[in-house]
């Protein structure tokens, strides 16, 4: 973990400067009734609780800054993987430069509590929409991608009429197959295009290399998602070679920081999930710790070796495969599918009543399913803090 030192606590607990709601439950306490869950043990909290361990979230935070703290690419975290207001001025305080965003709805979350810079690695399509976006795009700096003429027209009109100017990156497909327009001279001459409209800022590139994050193999992860990358650098290259220049060449994962984050020509890593880390990263990226957990509880024992949970589907999510009983690596779950159970095979002897922690195979979709995440040290509850972006699919 070397550089983890450089920053440290002190400084991820340093969050001022931001207008709006304070998060946590001191913010909390000014206008509510103390939360009582805090200073107690965990094994007294009701299930299924969402948890998330702050000094290994702390250390997640510290790391990845650090390793990007003497390199030219800057981190704009993610902020789907956690949608906590207050982890994303965590990251800031750590030294991310802004933050990214899937949803419009979560850049407003962003915004409505003090965040000035934020990009919205996604299409921004209808009218509904654009009237959100050019509002936000008055309070605070906003970047969007893009990878048709039309959604940059319908975006220029719409900033144009209210006064405001909204950032554009053009999205490039470097083998993902999810949107964008393909690299090389199709996105070139759609960022010439996009250059001349008013309302609007060709601010550069974003390219996401999304179908190599789960590459196994490190070396081989590295290699291919390389490769991928340097179709956007090549396209870069190529609008600088003809008079446009390109701010910014946005994309990585925390799969991939260490591989195309260090490309020279991409300026920003959109890493996500090493905030929180889940089951099927840390099999990526086993130097960030699993921080994020669902507290559950044993609540039948059925047979020999079988133990039922009370959390299933619903609970946490499962597009990785099984979750893992932290402290149990070697206790099987056969299946998750249940809506509410998760049966044990091969269970200790754990009474009715035990308390569990279920490491998800999947952060994002996890986090997005509760409403607070519980802070722990040391097994006793430290905070609370609400996650204001739950269920903003919009
Ligand atoms: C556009 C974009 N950028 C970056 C990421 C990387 O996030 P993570 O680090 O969680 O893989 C994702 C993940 O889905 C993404 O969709």
């Amino acid at each position: 973990m070397a550089g983890v030192d450089r920053i440290g606590a002190a400084s991820l607990e340093n969050v001022s400067g931001f207008e709006g709601t304070e998060g946590g439950a001191a913010g909390a306490r000014r206008t509510a009734e103390p939360d009582l869950r805090i200073g107690r043990p965990l094994s007294e909290l009701d299930t299924p609780t969402l948890l998330l361990d702050r000094a290994a979230s702390d250390r997640n935070l510290a790391q990845m800054v650090n390793f990007f703290h003497a390199r030219p690419a800057k981190l704009r975290p993610h902020f789907k993987n956690h949608k906590c207001v207050t982890l994303a001025k965590r990251q800031l305080a750590a030294g991310a430069v802004g933050m990214t965003c899937a949803k419009l709805g979560e850049a407003e979350v962003l915004v409505a509590h003090g965040f000035p810079d934020v990009l919205i690695a996604n299409q921004v399509v209808g009218d509904a929409k654009l009237a959100r976006l050019v509002r936000l795009a008055l309070r605070a700096k906003i970047a969007v991608a893009v990878d048709h003429e039309d959604q940059a027209v319908a975006i220029s009109k719409a900033a144009t009429a209210a006064g405001a100017v909204v950032d554009l990156l053009i999205e490039v497909d470097i083998g993902m197959g999810r949107c964008g327009v393909q690299p090389g001279a199709p996105a070139a001459e759609l960022a010439q295009r996009v250059a001349g409209l008013p309302g609007v800022r060709f601010a550069g590139l974003q390219a996401f290399e999304g179908h190599l994050v789960n590459v196994l193999d490190r070396a081989d992860r590295t290699a291919r998602a390389k490769a991928a990358m340097q179709q956007a650098i090549d396209t870069r290259r190529m609008l600088e070679a003809a008079g446009v220049p390109v701010g910014c060449l946005s994309g990585c994962s925390s799969a991939t920081y260490d591989s195309t984050g260090t490309m020279a020509g991409v300026d920003e890593v959109q890493a996500g999930t090493y905030a929180t880390m889940d089951r099927q990263y840390h099999r990526l990226v086993p130097e960030f710790a699993t921080a994020l957990s669902v507290l559950v509880r044993v609540i039948s024992r059925p047979g020999p070796g079988k133990a039922v949970l009370d959390l299933g589907v619903k609970g946490a999510g499962g597009e990785f495969g099984v979750p893992e009983i932290r402290d149990y690596p070697d206790v099987e779950i056969p299946f998750f599918l249940a809506e509410e159970h998760t049966v044990v095979r091969n269970a200790p002897d754990w009474p009715i009543g035990q308390v569990l922690q279920l490491i998800p195979s999947h952060a994002c979709t996890t986090c997005n399913l509760y409403r607070e995440l519980v802070v722990h040290e040391d097994g006793v509850v430290v905070d609370v803090w609400p996650i204001e972006a739950s269920g903003r699919l919009a």
